[in-house]
């Protein structure tokens, strides 16, 4: 049995297995944008107790049914299987639920607009805002960032020099990915806060239900997703770049 170390940051502890990763989620712990924190921080500011968290991630690092995809390591997937994963996974899911999101946003606010107009419009304002940069922040990295990375994971197999990143070094365009990251993850923290926690008021109907459990997938899905790219993607694309500058990457390298 694995034992918790709750000085660890939240986001080491969340990397040294995906189902503490999902349980410290599952309990309102972030593990991407606020995941810097030592777990007893992180625990202390969501309002919870540290020994029933670390029972809590207990019992899911025992329950080990968890989801097969669930339980993969993504720090020994190559780049190419990452990106792939991402793309196939997160992005797919936010063209889905983002247009979805916008649509329950306009149903809810004309129907619910009297009682709660205020918190609702200035949700939507926030969302739509976030909406816009999601899509664009989509579009950099599957056009940009994410081609050159699968570019960078066949050179290195092969054994042959970096292709010419025209941005300087890939950590540049990584740094503006992680700075957007950082900006989503804050807005994610606004909605939440503004609508009490997703907290339904009595006179809500099965639409507004929709739009709370819309917005709260969103949020997780987002959070997971952010988590892939800063914690295991990123590091290891610059970890490449700087070993391959130094010329000392060898033909078993795990890419
Ligand atoms: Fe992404
Ligand atoms: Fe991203």
């Amino acid at each position: 049995m694995i034992t918790i170390d709750v000085d660890k940051p939240v986001r080491v502890l969340a990397l040294e297995d995906p189902r503490i990763r999902a349980a410290l989620e599952a309990m309102g712990i972030d593990t991407c944008c606020g995941g810097g924190k030592p777990l007893t921080e992180a625990v202390r500011e969501a309002g919870l107790e540290i020994d029933a968290v670390r029972a809590r991630l207990h019992e899911a690092m025992a329950r080990g049914k968890a989801e097969p995809e669930t339980k993969r390591d993504w720090r020994q997937a190559s780049l190419a299987e990452l990106t792939d994963h991402i793309e196939e996974k997160h992005h797919a899911f936010l063209r889905d639920i983002l247009p979805r999101l916008a649509d329950r946003f306009a149903k809810v606010v004309k129907a619910h607009g009297k009682r709660h107009g205020d918190m609702l419009t200035e949700v939507q304002r926030v969302f739509a805002g976030l909406r816009k940069e999601i899509e664009a922040h989509l579009m950099k990295e599957e056009q940009i960032l994410f081609p050159y990375l699968r570019q960078m994971s066949a050179a290195i197999a092969a054994c042959r020099e970096l292709p010419p990143m025209h941005c300087g070094s890939v950590a540049n365009p990584i740094r503006q990915m992680e700075h957007e990251h950082e900006n989503a993850g804050a807005v994610l923290s606004a909605m939440r806060e503004r609508t009490s926690g997703y907290d339904l008021p009595d006179d809500a109907c099965p639409t507004f239900a929709g739009l709370y459990e819309d917005l709260r997938a969103l949020e997780a899905d987002l959070h997971e997703h952010i988590f892939l790219e800063n914690n295991i993607l990123f590091p290891k694309a610059v970890g490449m770049e700087e070993k391959s500058m130094g010329r000392v990457h060898g033909k078993g390298d795990q890419l």
